[in-house]
C-alpha cells in the first residue's frame, strides 16, 4: 500500500516537472518566441522590451493593479506574452486592442491608470499605438553610440524616469515616500546616493526598477554622471 502510494507520488511529481518544462509555444496564437534582438536602435521603431514593457511594468503591472498576484479582471501586464493575452493585443490593430483601448476610453471612470494613479502622457500613449501599429513585435535594441558626456536632465533622466518609475514613484501615495515624477524629487534622491544604489543593485538598496529589468550600463552612466555633474537642470 505504501509503496503503491510512494509510486504514486513519484509519477505525479515527474509529471508536474514535465508539464511545467514543457515549452508552451502558443498561447492564445502567440508563439512565445524570445525577443527580437536588434543591434542599432532605429529612433522610428518602438522597441517592446525597451520603452512598453518598463512602462507598462510601472504603470500598471504593480501591486494591487495588474501584477501576476493581483491580475485585476485577469489582466496580468508585466510580461510581453501575458500583454498580448490578456490585455488582447491584435498586431496592426490599436483600436481593436483592449491595452490601447483602455487608454484612450472618454469615460474618465473607465479610463485606464485609475486617479489617483498618474495617468500615462499623450506621447506614452502615441508610443503604445505606434508600437502596435508596427506589429506588436517582442523586440529589443541596443545601442552603440551611448552618450554618456553630455547627459542632461531633459534629454537623458527625466525620459528614462518618466518611461520606468514614475508609474509607481508619483501620486499621492509613491513607492517607498519617493517622488521621482520632478526635477526637485530626483536631486533629492540623487544626492542621498539611494537613486544610483538602487539602480545599481547594489547591498544595502532596494533593486530599482521593481519587478523590471535592471537599466542598461548606458542608462545607469548617464545617471551617474549626471549626479557628478552636479545634477544640472537642462
Ligand atoms: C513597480 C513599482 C516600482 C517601480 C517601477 C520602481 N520602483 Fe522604486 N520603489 C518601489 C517600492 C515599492 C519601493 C520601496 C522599497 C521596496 O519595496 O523595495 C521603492 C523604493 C525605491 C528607492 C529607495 C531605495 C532604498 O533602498 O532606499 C529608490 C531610490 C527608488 N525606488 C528608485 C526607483 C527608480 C530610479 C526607478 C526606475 C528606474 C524605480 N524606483 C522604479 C517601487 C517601484
Amino acid at each position: 500500500m505504501i509503496y503503491r502510494f510512494v509510486i504514486y507520488n513519484i509519477l505525479f511529481f515527474i509529471l508536474l516537472v514535465m508539464a511545467s518544462c514543457k515549452h508552451d509555444p502558443d498561447i492564445a496564437g502567440i508563439p512565445i518566441e524570445p525577443p527580437l534582438l536588434i543591434e542599432n536602435c532605429d529612433p522610428d521603431t518602438v522597441y517592446f522590451q525597451n520603452e512598453i514593457l518598463p512602462l507598462l511594468i510601472s504603470s500598471c503591472g504593480v501591486i494591487g493593479c495588474h501584477d501576476p498576484g493581483t491580475a485585476t479582471e485577469g489582466v496580468v501586464l508585466t510580461n510581453y506574452a501575458s500583454i498580448m493575452q490578456t490585455a488582447e493585443v491584435r498586431p496592426g490593430q490599436p483600436d481593436e486592442s483592449d491595452l490601447y483601448e483602455v487608454l484612450t476610453e472618454d469615460d474618465p471612470e473607465d479610463r485606464m491608470p485609475p486617479s489617483p494613479r498618474q495617468s500615462l502622457s499623450l506621447e506614452q500613449i502615441a508610443k503604445i499605438e505606434k508600437w502596435i501599429l508596427q506589429g506588436a513585435k517582442n523586440n529589443v535594441c541596443f545601442t552603440n553610440n551611448c552618450d554618456t558626456i553630455a547627459v542632461s536632465y531633459s534629454n537623458h533622466i527625466d525620459p528614462l524616469i518618466q518611461n520606468t518609475c514614475v508609474g509607481c514613484h508619483s501620486g499621492n501615495d509613491p513607492s517607498g515616500g519617493i517622488v521621482l515624477s520632478n526635477y526637485d524629487g530626483v536631486v533629492q534622491v540623487a544626492l542621498s546616493g539611494r537613486l544610483l544604489g538602487s539602480v545599481r543593485h547594489e547591498a544595502g538598496f532596494s533593486a530599482m526598477p521593481k519587478n523590471g529589468n535592471k537599466l542598461t550600463d548606458c542608462q545607469i552612466t548617464q545617471i551617474k554622471n549626471w549626479i557628478e555633474n552636479g545634477t544640472p537642470d537642462n
